[in-house]
């Protein structure tokens, strides 16, 4: 056996806890008393049969089997997958163990796994395997089955599905439902109505087409492997344009055998309006495309940051981070005018395969003027597992799963309508300052600027109106100088045509 550090550190574990279990003279944990109940709570509706856990976790036989692996996963918090740190809010769907739970795994496997009396063993939750929300409103099943190979690269595959809604519709819960759970790994959802999601399938051969990141599409939320689908809360509700398509982006997983997915959404719709406005605030938005996101080949540790002022009253109630495999470190603290700070979200542990809603267990109330300063880190080195490059290479924004992207999004409710337009607004001179900062600079690689700001041909004729701006000459902008910058800018078509920022 080779001897790897995760080895050695469940080696002492044992050689550690053995003597302790015994000499404080206690009765070991048991399996069917003390470990059953944890396991069948926290690891069961992943490790059973059919789902995407790659083993059951169901009876004693299967637990003591791999009795000293769970004690070194649970010991290390690689699982039950959960990558928030302990902030300044709690999440409702917070998976984690408490540390309690973690050593009494860790007690249980140092006395020799034992199973204690069987009869005491609790019965295995009653697992839904229909829709967990019931029946459906409308189901929307992906035309076409989707061939996912046995082995390869994971793919990320863009399925349209016509909705044929001929009204608009209110919709307060989406339940997905994975045609072969072993491969789908996660999925995002987008409403496309100028028909391009038509076109590109149309162009693509087989089932979908390749995916285009969020192709200008309206995001609408997304499903992970764990999710427990529900309605949305507070009686937000979620707004389908009449005529709109949905567009489903499923990231696959290669399972080790040839499979196919026909996977299916099932909408619960609402007669009732959304109780309040709701929308996203993305720090920075459209996933930092205007960010200037430029990390060298081996760069260990490459830090960009983003803040954001709130402009108008919000409340907060779930947070999301995005990056892709290069993603280290990932955080958003409020910061309120008086000074005080809250700590939103922080990873150290970014995983791009668990992308998670957290869902704060109260709102979080962000009074106009809060500052949300949002960090994120990428190792692009070869020492990160992570990294698809080997040896690495530049990388910078882009769609595809080997370039990298960076934002972290506040899902907000507003009082009134024009809070949440005036926000809307704000995120919008947001990306007007950074594309500034950009053409400033002259880097126009990562997003190609050239003919997009106004008729502009190049670059040099997209930056020349704002260096007439630049009166003393020192490439930079003043505050006073950026206002009409900005007016300038937004007037161009570039941030239009980026799409929207937030629900409507
Ligand atoms: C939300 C789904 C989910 C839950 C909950 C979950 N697991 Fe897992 N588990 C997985 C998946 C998926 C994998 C495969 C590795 C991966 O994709 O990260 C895995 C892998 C594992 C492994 C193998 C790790 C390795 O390094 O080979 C162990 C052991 C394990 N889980 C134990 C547990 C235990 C114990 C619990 C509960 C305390 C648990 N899991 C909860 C989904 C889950």
């Amino acid at each position: 056996m080779r001897l790897n550090p995760k080895h050695l550190a469940s080696l002492a574990l044992c050689l550690f806890s053995q003597p302790l279990a015994g000499t404080e003279g206690k009765e070991p944990p048991t399996f069917s008393e003390h470990i059953a109940p944890i396991i069948y709570e926290n690891c069961t509706t992943c490790h059973r049969p059919g789902q995407i856990g790659p083993f059951a976790l169901t009876d004693y036989q299967s637990v003591k089997r791999r009795a000293r692996l769970i004690a070194e996963v649970t010991g290390d918090r690689i699982m039950p997958p959960w990558h928030a740190d302990p902030c300044d809010v709690e999440y409702s769907n917070d998976r984690s163990l408490s540390p309690a739970q973690i050593s009494l795994i860790a007690d249980w496997v140092a006395a020799g796994s034992p199973e204690g009396d069987p009869a005491r063993t609790p019965a295995l939750p009653v697992f839904h395997e229909g829709w967990q929300m019931g029946k459906p409103d409308q189901i929307a099943t992906m035309a076409e089955p989707f061939t996912v190979p046995a082995e390869g690269p994971d793919i990320y595959r863009m399925f349209v599905i016509p909705l044929n809604r001929d009204q608009d519709t209110w919709v307060k819960g989406v339940e997905f439902r994975p045609g072969d759970p072993k491969v789908v790994h996660h999925i995002l959802y987008f409403l496309d109505t100028t028909g391009k999601a038509r076109e590109y399938d149309a162009r693509d051969p087989g089932p979908g087409f390749r995916d285009k990141s969020s192709g200008g599409f309206r995001y609408m939320g997304g499903w992970d492997i764990g999710t427990q689908p529900g309605e949305l809360p507070y009686g937000l509700r979620w707004f389908i344009p009449k005529g709109a398509d949905l567009v489903v982006q499923v990231h696959y997983h290669p399972s080790g055998k040839k499979t196919t997915d026909q996977s299916s959404v099932g909408f619960h719709f609402s007669d009732q309006p959304t109780s309040r406005p709701w929308s996203i605030i993305p720090v920075p938005p459209h996933f930092g495309i205007l960010q200037g996101i430029d990390i060298a080949a081996g760069e260990k540790e490459r830090i960009e940051r983003a803040s954001f002022v709130i402009p108008e009253d919000c409340e907060a109630f779930s947070v999301n981070a995005h990056a892709h495999y290069l993603g280290k470190r990932m955080e958003m603290t409020a910061t309120f005018k008086d000074g005080t700070t809250r700590r939103l979200l922080r990873t150290t542990r970014w995983n791009f395969k668990w992308q998670e809603d957290y869902s704060f267990k109260e709102p979080v109330k962000l009074p106009a003027g809060t500052r949300l300063d949002v960090l994120m880190s990428y190792d692009n080195s070869e020492s990160n597992p992570n990294n698809p490059t080997r040896p690495p290479r530049r990388v910078r924004w882009g769609p595809a799963t080997t370039d990298e992207m960076g934002s972290i999004t506040l899902a907000v409710m507003f009082d009134t309508k024009e809070r949440k337009e005036a926000t809307h607004e704000a995120l919008r001179v947001f990306l007007a300052h950074q594309l500034i900062d950009r053409l400033l600079e002259g880097k126009e690689g990562a997003f190609g600027l050239s003919g997009q700001i106004g008729n502009a041909k190049s670059l040099e004729e997209a930056r020349r109106p704002l260096l007439a701006l630049d009166l003393n000459q020192d490439s930079l902008l003043s505050p006073d100088e950026r206002i009409p910058a900005v007016q300038y800018i937004l007037q161009s078509d570039f941030i239009r045509r980026l799409g929207a920022i937030g629900f409507d």
